[in-house]
């Protein structure tokens, strides 16, 4: 019973030599299997992407049976919302070993809907804005992932599944097969490590494998590749599974194509992997219920969305037209979202009567095109450079069309909370895309192309513009959209049995 508490032990009267110990919710607790998620974001608390949501939803998902306890720990960077940062509550203080160095590190908790969240404090560290990009990243996710390690003791919670997420918690995996294997209290542990995104891998020169990362050259051969070190490769060694995030993702990395190099590891671990949805919080992105909305509705009541749009249009200075439809991209304006063909098309496209919006912000080549095509195509065409998540939603409920025409997809969430708002979408088939948005043609939830083709983009974007012009029938597909199911109900299925088989 690693986590007693006085408060848990009843002393037995008369008895003094013994005592039980109070049975129900501790007895529970103890039964339930422990997952810990180590991650570099979570939402609510911070977020840049897709990655914090996923953390934020699936580990919620997960509590809610009653089969697993599960906590999720990250960095406390300075950005961390004001609103959550008052309720964490300190729980005490370590130092923690990173090759020569020994580093301060406070642990904060805090507890929400069944899940346990800490908090890993260091100002040297993680006192400065953003998450990423600074020139010590490979040290801070270092002292992050061994701090992980270490607190372990501390709060009396040796997890049955660390389950780590992408490069920046790769070293956590790396550590409890390298460093911590022979202590008794990690030899149960099982490892996992999800691939959110496999452009990302934590590459660093070997010359810093002790010195920074604190690891023995013993263990090189574990996390080399390519004359460097590659955390990610490391990860995937070290861990009895590897996850990503849909199963046409799972098929993609074993070639060269889509990943970033790192294909022959894959393949050469491909009986450890699995390709899981990722699915969407449905509370937290719900037309029904969004206050960020002008109006709310569902897929029964859907009356107001065009309430939504003609607000929308209003805010953008658009032609208040209900007929008109509204083309919307929400997106990390990067070459790898396919921003080369919407460049190569929309003008033709624009030549059809519909109306174009833009929300995002990324290489300053696609941030200055869209603001000038927003400029020669006034009332027409709206650009909004910047990124605003209330802003995002209004425009998923506003949206008649959603394009996603990335040239390669892990999961993506927009596509799925855009069908959820009624906003059509129209994607590339590739990664979670595919996964999740199935061609009308074929009775889906929205359009598809195949082919990394402008044309092909175009084609499509007529054909949903003339299925758009039949209302019946749009009204059919905007339904449909709506209603598939995009939650977690199914896929946090898959995690609960890929965790039970492991600990087998
Ligand atoms: C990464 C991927 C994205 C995925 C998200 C959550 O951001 O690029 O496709 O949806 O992780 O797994």
């Amino acid at each position: 019973m690693d986590n007693a508490n006085l408060s848990d032990i009843e002393i037995v009267k008369g008895k003094p030599q013994s005592y039980v110990a109070a049975p129900p919710a501790e007895v529970l607790v103890e039964a339930k299997k422990k997952v810990l998620f180590v991650a570099s974001e979570a939402a609510p608390f911070i977020a840049t992407g897709g990655l914090a949501e996923v953390i934020g939803s699936l580990s919620k998902a997960l509590a809610k049976s009653d089969v697993f306890d599960v906590r999720v720990i990250l960095p406390l960077y300075q950005d961390i919302r004001k609103e959550h940062r008052k309720d964490l509550r300190y729980i005490g203080n370590l130092y923690v070993p990173l090759s020569w160095r020994n580093q301060y590190c406070g642990i904060f908790e805090y507890k929400a809907e069944g899940v346990t969240y800490y908090f890993v404090d260091n100002e040297y560290y993680f006192k400065r804005p953003g998450c990423y990009g600074y020139y010590d990243d490979g040290e801070r996710f270092a002292f992050f992932s061994r701090a992980v390690m270490e607190i372990l003791g501390f709060i009396g919670f040796y997890p049955d599944i660390l389950h780590c997420h992408d490069w920046q918690a790769a070293l956590a995996a790396i550590y409890l097969k390298t460093v911590y294997c022979l202590r008794p209290e990690f030899q149960h542990i099982r490892a996992v490590f999800t691939i959110h995104n496999i452009e990302y891998q934590g590459k660093y020169s070997l010359d810093i494998l002790e010195d920074l990362f604190g690891l023995s050259y013993r263990n090189k051969n574990l996390v080399e590749y390519d004359n460097c070190i590659n955390l990610m490769k490391g990860a995937i060694e070290c861990s009895e599974a590897v996850t990503t995030v849909s199963p046409s993702y799972a098929e993609e990395i074993k070639q060269p194509y889509f990943s970033y190099g790192l294909d022959p590891i894959i393949r050469r671990n491909e009986f450890k992997l699995t390709g899981i949805l990722n699915g969407i919080d449905p509370e937290f992105y719900d037309p029904a219920a969004d206050p960020s909305l002008f109006a709310n509705y569902d897929a029964r009541h859907i009356e107001n969305k065009a309430v939504c749009k003609a607000e929308l249009q209003k805010m953008f200075g658009l032609p208040q037209k209900p007929d008109t439809p509204i083309v919307a991209m929400v997106s990390r304006l990067v070459a790898g979202k396919g921003l080369d063909l919407v460049k190569d098309i929309i003008e033709q496209a624009l030549r059809e009567d519909m109306q174009f919006v833009v929300l995002g912000t990324g290489e300053s080549t696609y941030e200055n095109y869209f603001s000038d095509l927003a400029r020669r195509y006034q009332g027409k065409v709206v650009a909004v450079i910047s990124f605003n998540s209330d802003l995002a939603r209004k425009i998923y409920s506003g949206a008649d069309l959603f394009l996603m025409p990335s040239r390669s997809e892990p999961c993506g969430l927009a596509q799925m909370i855009a069908s959820r708002y009624g906003a059509v979408a129209l994607v590339r088939e590739t990664g979670g895309l595919k996964d999740s948005i199935t061609p009308y043609g074929a009775g889906g939830n929205g359009f598809t192309f195949r082919d990394y083709n402008a044309n092909d983009l175009l084609y499509v974007i007529c054909e949903a513009l003339a299925v758009y012009r039949d209302k019946a029938e749009w009204a059919k597909l905007t339904k449909k959209a709506m209603e598939t199911d995009f939650t977690w109900s199914t896929s946090s299925k898959y995690y609960e049995g890929l965790y039970l088989g492991l600990l087998k």
